[in-house]
């Protein structure tokens, strides 16, 4: 009889590609006691001091830097789209009285002047109004930025952007919005994602509360520790359509990609010069999806990838699956000048409702 050898079979080694770490990621459903708070907040400092300590930062820092340069050496208003100057005193004032037309904005404009410290009984008719505005045209920029935010922004789905546009003449970051971060108190990769965000926001010379946040995940707890670094947090699901005025950062970490097709579709057109996205490379998605799935799930993806200008995240930080695969995503108004007209025409809502795998998390209805 043939004697058998029991040969044990031996375990095929595999090289980690990143450091492994203790998955976290269990106490998810965890309720947090203040000591817990506590415990997260010391968690996220040193993950910010490590994070602000490593060439990561650096060099992320660096391709935010060279995004910013592209996007804002074409954001200058120009002729037909954005102009190079800002309009003249008499064809703003017109722009002004146009968007005066309806009460609610002239309601708007009225609460306006009160917090420019103009006498409110000054402001209570619409030529009143106007006047007071005419007056002051050239030298309250500040204020008058506040006004034209208050009569766009009351006039979302106008395609008229021309009082937007002659404020906008320079360049500088606004707010950071993120979507997405998870749940930072139990999971070590939102963690730092989220003190990458407080570094930018200390980059930018941004005040927190011009930070605002949303994941439909977020814990009452990790709404208090977000409070607690003074940042702002969303309180409805807006499902990623937040239309902007000014230059934005949306620092969307690995989210799905409605949320970012969302984005765009709320900012099709003019808007999207002031988008920088730093999210999931749009790049790789183009590299990953056939063109037909992008086309039915996903777009305005789609449509703007000839248009968008990446600068890739060179992902050189220790855990390689924190910043892996993001880009930093600009729309340089040069570049939207060369789509075609008939792409911004094109404005149906998303609704992803016949897609099986959906990567988003939606409002009830
Ligand atoms: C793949 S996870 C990424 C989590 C984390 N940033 C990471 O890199 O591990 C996608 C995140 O998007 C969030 N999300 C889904 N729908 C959202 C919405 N409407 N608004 C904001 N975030 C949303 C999910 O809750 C989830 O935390």
């Amino acid at each position: 009889m043939e004697e058998f050898q029991i040969v044990k079979r031996k375990r095929k080694k595999t090289k980690p590609s990143y450091k492994i770490r203790p998955n976290i990621c269990e106490d998810q459903a965890a309720s947090c006691t203040i000591a817990d708070i506590e415990k997260v907040i010391a968690r996220i400092k040193i993950c910010k001091e490590e994070l602000k300590e490593s060439c990561f930062w650096l060099k992320f820092k660096e391709s935010v830097e060279r995004s910013l340069e592209v996007t804002s050496s074409s954001y200058r208003c120009q002729q037909g789209f954005r102009r190079d100057e800002p309009l003249k005193e008499e064809e703003v004032v017109p722009c002004i009285t146009d968007k005066l037309s309806s009460l609610t904005i002239k309601n708007q404009v009225i609460e306006n002047c009160e917090e420019i410290g103009n006498p409110t009984n000054a402001c209570q008719d619409e030529d009143n109004c106007e006047i007071k505005i005419r007056k002051n045209v050239r030298d309250l920029s500040r204020e008058y930025e506040v006004l034209v935010e208050a009569t766009t922004g009351s006039n979302q789905e106008g395609q008229d952007q021309s009082v937007h546009s002659v404020m906008q003449s320079s360049f500088s970051v606004d707010s950071i919005v993120c979507y997405g971060l998870g749940n930072f108190s139990s999971c070590v990769n939102a963690r730092y994602q989220l003190a990458l965000l407080l570094l930018l926001l200390d980059h930018f010379q941004i005040a927190p509360s011009r930070g605002f946040c949303y994941d439909p995940v977020f814990t009452t707890a990790e709404n208090d520790i977000l409070k607690r670094y003074d940042l702002s947090c969303l309180k409805s699901n807006e499902e990623g359509k937040r239309r902007v005025y000014k230059p934005t950062i949306f620092f969307m970490p690995h989210c799905g990609k409605p949320l970012y097709n969302n984005l765009l579709w709320c900012n099709w057109g003019n808007s999207l010069a002031n988008l920088i996205i730093i999210g999931n490379s749009f790049q790789q998605l183009e590299e990953r999806f056939p063109s037909k799935v992008l086309e039915e799930e996903v777009p305005y993806i789609k449509a703007i990838l000839p248009f968008v200008h990446q600068v890739d995240i060179v992902n050189n930080f220790k855990f390689l699956d924190v910043f892996n695969d993001i880009g930093v995503h600009v729309f340089p108004t040069s570049t939207l000048q060369q789509a075609p007209p008939m792409m911004w025409t094109f404005k149906k809502e998303p609704s992803y409702s016949h897609l099986t795998d959906v990567e988003i998390i939606v409002n009830k209805s």
